[in-house]
């Protein structure tokens, strides 16, 4: 048993996280459940660690994208209620009702093989019913056909079903513009009418993310699906930042290890894209591309030492890459020694470097940065300044 030997790890703060929660839960009116977005990897923080914070942060819902990631949570002994957001092919009914996890629901044939589930009055699969308003992705077309409702009312009659939910997912609640949003608000309150019209029993309605539970958490219904917003970053620079106070999770560390003083034109990584300058001082950094730290960002990326920010200079390599110690040395000190901290996301001595500042390097956003972060990276776990845990895949007993 061990933890890790290398020194590259993401850092996660559990302290962040339940603030954020915290945060969120008193934003959103009054009864809003939440929903903690733990697909992905939870957006690469890590599953079950997670899952179990969420849990003990008291959120109503865990969602995830497929019934894998579901199963895996169940495995480690979460039972709170978890929603499958994507779609759950016909062989996985079963096995998710018998862990009691909820799935999405919108395909005329996945109805047709529920009504073929044994039959277990104690135990049903419980649904969630997905509309499409205007994502033109997963769900039944609310367009003011008769199709949703239809199917709705079909599902409710299959007694292997227990339909508990209606959800329907926003393209642009993260632009300054709303009147797309509104219209999907529309399209999707006029169902949820015939639903109430109809008195039929669907307990929970939900449509917001986390750009819409900042910006317009009167049009989310019964329930907060709060992704990003959880880790602490985000959902564009068109949200009204003012409105939330967000900490990031995650922060990308690592250490220096070997330092050396190069002669003029002595050359830096493959390709040799980076000569040196006389006498220039080079740090090597054990992370690379494989890690998630992309190739694209030659050329552009910085890191913070001693709370200055220096370029990385050369192509980034699979596992490592070069880093000119000029300015963290001019800012006094003496020279940069061997185990030094080294920042690639995150803060140190009140410099930071943040998610959205790499995304923007890499021509992408801070969703997808965060999710690129290798399997091989250890997760460690914070909690008042303290390590409670470390996931290292390279450990899994
Ligand atoms: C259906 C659904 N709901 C909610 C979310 C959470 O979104 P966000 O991370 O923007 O809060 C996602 C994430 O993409 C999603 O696909």
């Amino acid at each position: 048993m061990y933890n890790y030997y290398r020194p590259t790890r993401a850092e996660i703060s559990l302290d962040a996280l339940r603030s954020n929660i915290g945060t969120f839960r008193s934003s959103v009116p009054d009864g809003m459940k939440l929903l903690a977005s733990v697909k992905a990897n939870a957006y690469g923080h890590g599953l079950i660690q997670i899952s179990q914070e969420a849990e003990a942060c008291g959120v109503d819902y865990l969602g995830v994208a497929f019934l894998d990631e579901a199963i895996q949570i169940r495995r480690s002994g979460v039972m709170m209620p978890i929603l499958v957001l994507g779609y759950v092919p016909p062989n996985g009914l079963d096995m998710a009702r018998s862990l009691d996890i909820t799935i999405a629901l919108f395909r005329d044939d996945v109805l047709k093989a529920a009504r073929s589930l044994p039959e277990n009055s104690s135990k049903k699969l419980k649904v969630h019913i997905k509309l499409d308003t205007g994502m033109g992705r997963l769900g039944k077309l609310a367009d003011g056909s008769a199709d949703a409702m239809r199917f709705i009312e079909a599902a409710l009659r299959v007694p292997q079903l227990g339909v508990e939910g209606l959800f329907t997912h926003f393209a642009k609640s993260d632009e300054a513009d709303k009147n797309y949003t509104k219209l999907q608000h529309e399209r999707f309150a006029a169902v949820v009418h015939e639903v109430r019209s109809r008195s039929l029993p669907i307990e929970i309605v939900h449509s917001a993310n986390t750009a819409a539970g900042i910006d317009t958490p009167e049009l989310g219904g019964d329930m907060l699906r709060l992704g990003i917003g959880m880790y602490g970053l985000y959902p564009s620079p068109e949200v009204d930042h003012s409105k939330v106070r967000l900490k990031p999770v995650l922060s990308l560390k690592t250490e220096v290890v070997m330092v050396k003083e190069l002669r003029e034109s002595w050359g830096i990584s493959y390709g040799t894209r980076y000569f040196a300058e006389a006498g220039e001082r080079i740090g090597t950094i054990p992370i690379g591309y494989a890690d998630g730290f992309s190739r694209l960002l030659t050329g552009k990326a910085h890191v913070l030492i001693r709370g200055q920010r220096v370029p990385v200079l050369g192509t980034i390599c699979m596992d490592q890459c070069m880093i000119s110690l000029g300015a963290a040395e001019a800012a006094g000190g003496g020279p940069v020694a061997t185990e030094e901290e080294a920042v690639l996301i995150g803060s140190q001595l009140g410099a930071e470097i943040t998610a959205e500042e790499v995304a923007d390097q890499l021509g992408t956003i801070n969703y997808e940065l965060i999710c690129m972060l290798a399997a091989r990276v250890p997760r460690v776990y914070m909690r008042n300044g303290r390590v409670v845990a470390v996931s290292n895949a390279l450990d899994a007993q």
